[in-house]
């Protein structure tokens, strides 16, 4: 099943990778597919909507392009809602004022960001809003590092066994089912070619299968740079390296060092698929000072071929 076929879409890696981009890029794929898509950019990073030339990031959920809606979602400040809210009926309510209070409740609810991020994320993707939002085909989520990502998909689960009983246990047992249904959840990690984020995505994928039962979707392989020359040519290149002018030597030393580079993209990427048993697709390096809607266009072509 395509991801893009899913409802929720979480697009995790490691910071730096090109995660809002590709999240972006997957956004425009799915509505060149005719689908209506949220993506939901989690902290104040406010990368996603400006990526489109937005620049309002409070958590109101604009269009962004045809089809395509965005919105900005502050972990903190959707924890400190829903305990409000939770809290309202209670005598706790009162003292709620305090920052102290929310401070004690959060250190002693460890991953309660977590899970009410979940519940927000979760609610994007129902065909029923609990908010009275408006409905969507697809909501991508362009999640915080690899470890929150993690954080955000196992807190259902443990808080379902922690809460004994009660509107919380409920809740978090349907966000969690949500979670671990294939035909709805996918996990989708970005990384470059290099060896860093390759093992994290190896690391990502053995503890989503050890600590959740869940699979990886699949693997963008982002900013691959082109190969240019053949083995032969390669070699042939190496040979005349240090000959001829300084012009023709400079020319010739870039020309290798940019085959050495594709090189050992080719050679991360090759142990990514080794090693991975989810769906794996590159992207070019884009040679642009700035990314925009053009270039946006371009991956989104390619994700929506290959997906
Ligand atoms: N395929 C690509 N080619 C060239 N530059 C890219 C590509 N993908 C991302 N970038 C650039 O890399 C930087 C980091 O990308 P970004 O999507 O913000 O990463 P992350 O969200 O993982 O931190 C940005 O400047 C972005 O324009
Ligand atoms: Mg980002």
């Amino acid at each position: 099943m395509s991801p893009l076929d899913k409802r929720l879409l979480l697009v995790t890696g490691k910071g730096g990778v090109g995660k809002t981009t590709v999240a972006a890029a997957l956004g425009l794929a799915a509505t060149r597919r005719g689908k209506r898509v949220i993506l939901c950019e989690l902290g104040e990073q406010e990368r996603l909507t400006a990526l489109f030339g937005s620049t309002l990031a409070d958590e109101t959920e604009r269009e962004l392009a045809p089809g395509l809606f965005g919105v900005t979602v502050d972990p903190d400040r959707t924890k400190e809602e829903w305990l409000r809210y939770q809290l309202k009926s209670d005598t706790l309510a009162g003292l709620l004022g305090g920052s102290r209070v929310f401070q004690y409740l959060t250190a002693a609810a460890p991953g309660l960001t977590e899970l009410v991020s979940m519940g927000k994320v979760w609610d994007l993707a129902q065909l029923e809003r609990r908010t009275e939002g408006a409905v969507y085909d697809l909501a991508i989520v362009d999640a915080p590092a690899t470890g929150h990502g993690l954080a955000m998909l196992s807190a259902p689960s443990t808080y379902a066994g922690v809460a004994r009983v009660g509107p919380i246990r409920r809740q978090a047992e349907i966000i969690d089912a949500f979670v671990r249904d294939r035909d709805s959840t996918g996990v989708l990690a970005v990384t470059l070619p290099e060896e860093i984020p390759v093992n994290e995505t190896i690391d990502l994928e053995a503890r989503l299968r050890d600590e959740l039962a869940m699979r990886l979707d699949a693997v963008v392989v982002n900013a691959v740079h082109p190969q240019r020359f053949t083995a032969a040519d390669a070699r042939r290149l190496e040979g005349i390296d240090g000959r001829g002018s300084d012009e023709a030597r400079a020319a010739v030393r870039s020309a290798l060092s940019e085959e050495r580079l594709a090189r050992a993209e080719r050679s991360q990427a090759a142990r990514l698929r080794r090693a991975s048993r989810a769906k794996l697709l590159t992207l070019p390096f884009v040679v642009e000072p700035e990314l925009g809607l053009e270039e946006l266009e371009r991956l989104a072509r390619i994700l929506e071929r290959r997906l």
